[in-house]
C-alpha cells in the first residue's frame, strides 16, 4: 500500500513536471515582437522573455537600441537592468532592425511607442501611424495580432486598423487589433509587471481576445475581455481616477491646514471606509510623471471633442496646478526673505525609484524660487543628470544660480531651509543631526509628507508639510 502511494504521488509530480516542460517548449516557440523600448516595451520585452517567450525588439533610435544590446538600460528602473541582460543571456530576448522582421517572423506584435502630447493637449498619432504603414507594407498571408499598448484616445485601434487597410490600397490582408493597456507604474514597473492587478484585453474578436489572454494566463490577474474602446477608455478613465484622488485630498488637505489639523489622520479616517481605502490619497505638490498629467490633459481634448462637459477633470487639473504656488507660498510665509538665500531642493525626479523628471513638480518650484533671487541647491539620488539637460534647455541663464549636489550632506550647507519635493526613501535614513549643523537656519518644508514631524522638532528643526500646520 504504503509502495503504490509513493509510486502515485511519484507520477502525479513526473506530470507536472512534463507538463512544465511542455508549457516552456510551449513559449520558446511563441515569438513575440516588440515596436518601441520605453518604459512599456523594455519592461513588456524583459517581462514576457524572462516568462519564457522568444522575444524580439525593434527600437529606431540607433544609440538607444545599441546601449539596450550591451543589458544597460537607457532609463533607471529597479530591476529592469537584471531582468534585461537575462533575457538577452538566455537568448530569449533578441533584436531585429526594422519592423518588416517583426511582421514576417512574429504571430503577435506588441505596439509601445511613445505617443506625446501635442500643444493643444491631444495626442500625436505620428509614430503609431508611421507603424501602421511599415506593418501594412510587411502584412504576408500568415495571421497577425497587433497589440496596442501605447496610451491613447478611445478610437485609435479602430483608426490602427483602418490605416493598415488604407495603406494596403486593397490589397487582401489577415491581421487583427487588439487594445491592451498598460498599468505599470514607473520605480514599481518590474513588480507591477510580474503582479499586475489586472489584465485587459480589447477586442472585437472574442476569441482573439482569448488567445491574447493565454499569453498572460500565469500571472494570476484577473482577465477582462472587452471592446476596443471599453478597453482605451478603462486605461484613461484609470489615470484620470487616480489624478482625482491625489487632487482630492489636496483640496482636504488646504481645510486640514485651517484647522491646524494633520492630513494623515484624517487620510486614514477617511481611507478605513473600504470603499475608499488609503491608497493613492497621500497630499503633497501634486502629481507629475509622463503620465497623470498627460493623460489628464488629453481627456479634458477628448471630452471637448465631443461635446462632453469635462468639468470634473479640469476641476483635477485646477487643483494639480495650484499645488505648485501653494508650496512657494508656503516657502516664503516660512523663511519671510527668500532673496540670496540658499535653499536645497530635495527631488527632482517626479517621485521615488525614478530618474524621469517629466512634469516634476520641481522642474516649476525651481525656476520660481531663483527669479526671486533664490540660489538652490539640487540634489536628487537618480535624476540630477536629466535635470542638468532640462535647466542648459530650457533655463541656461539661471545656471549661476542652480547647483547641482550629488551628495546629500553637501546640499543642505549653509542652506535656510531644505524643500522635500519628492518621496525617495533616502531622504528617511540621513542623519539630521549632522544636517541641523551644516545649515544655516534649520528649516524644513516637506512637500511630500514624508520625514517625522515630531523626529524633526524634537531635533531643533521648525518643520512645515502639506496639510498640517500643527506646530
Ligand atoms: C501612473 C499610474 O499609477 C499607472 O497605473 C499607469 O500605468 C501609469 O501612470 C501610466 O499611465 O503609464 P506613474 O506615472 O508611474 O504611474 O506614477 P504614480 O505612481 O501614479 O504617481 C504619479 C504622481 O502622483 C507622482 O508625482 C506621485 O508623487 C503623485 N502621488 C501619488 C501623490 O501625490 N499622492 C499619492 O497618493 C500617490
Amino acid at each position: 500500500m504504503k509502495v503504490y502511494k509513493i509510486l502515485y504521488i511519484a507520477m502525479v509530480l513526473l506530470k507536472e513536471k512534463l507538463k512544465e516542460i511542455q508549457t516552456e517548449n510551449i513559449k520558446k516557440e511563441v515569438k513575440v515582437g516588440i515596436i518601441g523600448a520605453g518604459y512599456v516595451g523594455l519592461v513588456t520585452a524583459a517581462g514576457l522573455a524572462y516568462k519564457g517567450y522568444n522575444v524580439l525588439l525593434v527600437e529606431k533610435d540607433k544609440e538607444k537600441l545599441k546601449k539596450i544590446k550591451q543589458g544597460i538600460c537607457p532609463f533607471y528602473e529597479p530591476d529592469l537592468q537584471r531582468y534585461l541582460l537575462e533575457g538577452i543571456e538566455s537568448g530569449r530576448l533578441s533584436f531585429r532592425e526594422n519592423i518588416s522582421e517583426l511582421v514576417s517572423e512574429c504571430r503577435y506584435i506588441f505596439v509601445c511607442v511613445g505617443t506625446p502630447i501635442k500643444d493643444d493637449s491631444t495626442y500625436d498619432m505620428y509614430y503609431l501611424d508611421i507603424v501602421a504603414k511599415e506593418i501594412a507594407n510587411n502584412l504576408k498571408n500568415d495571421f497577425r495580432i497587433i497589440i496596442i499598448r501605447s496610451t491613447v484616445p478611445p478610437g485609435t485601434g479602430r483608426w490602427f486598423k483602418k490605416a493598415i487597410l488604407r495603406y494596403r490600397r486593397g490589397v487582401k490582408a489577415n491581421f487583427e487589433v487588439v487594445s491592451m493597456p498598460e498599468f505599470l507604474r514607473e520605480g514599481n514597473a518590474i513588480y507591477d509587471f510580474f503582479n499586475p492587478s489586472r489584465i485587459i484585453i480589447g477586442s472585437d474578436n472574442y476569441d482573439i481576445g482569448k488567445e491574447v489572454s493565454e499569453l498572460y494566463s500565469d500571472f494570476g490577474a484577473p482577465i477582462l475581455i472587452v471592446s476596443l474602446e471599453e478597453a482605451e477608455i478603462i486605461k484613461l478613465a484609470s489615470n484620470a481616477f487616480l489624478a482625482m484622488r491625489i487632487s482630492f485630498i489636496n483640496s482636504i488637505a488646504n481645510l486640514a491646514e485651517v484647522f491646524d489639523s494633520n492630513i494623515e489622520n484624517i487620510r486614514l479616517g477617511i481611507g478605513l471606509d473600504p470603499r475608499i481605502g488609503t491608497e493613492f490619497l497621500k497630499a503633497g505638490i501634486g502629481f507629475g510623471g509622463s503620465c497623470l498629467p498627460k493623460d489628464l490633459s488629453a481627456l479634458i481634448s477628448v471630452f471637448n471633442n465631443y461635446q462632453i462637459n469635462p468639468i470634473l477633470f479640469e476641476a483635477v487639473k485646477i487643483i494639480n496646478d495650484e499645488r505648485i504656488d501653494i508650496f512657494i507660498n508656503k516657502i516664503k510665509k516660512a523663511l519671510w526673505n527668500i532673496k540670496n538665500k540658499i535653499l536645497t531642493v530635495w527631488g527632482v525626479s517626479f517621485k521615488a525609484n525614478t530618474d524621469d523628471i517629466r512634469e516634476s513638480p520641481a522642474l516649476k518650484i525651481i525656476p520660481k524660487l531663483v527669479q526671486e533671487g533664490a540660489f538652490i541647491n539640487v540634489y536628487d539620488p537618480k535624476g540630477l543628470h536629466n535635470f542638468q539637460s532640462y535647466i542648459q534647455k530650457n533655463y541656461p541663464h539661471f545656471s549661476n544660480s542652480i547647483k547641482l549636489i550629488e551628495n546629500i550632506y553637501e546640499s543642505t550647507v549653509n542652506s535656510s531651509a531644505i524643500l522635500i519635493t519628492n518621496d525617495w526613501d533616502e531622504y528617511k535614513r540621513v542623519n539630521y543631526y549632522n544636517i541641523y549643523e551644516l545649515m544655516e537656519t534649520p528649516i524644513i518644508i516637506d512637500g511630500r509628507n514624508i520625514v517625522n514631524p515630531l523626529e524633526m522638532r524634537e531635533i531643533g528643526f521648525e518643520y512645515y508639510s502639506i496639510g498640517n500646520n500643527i506646530k
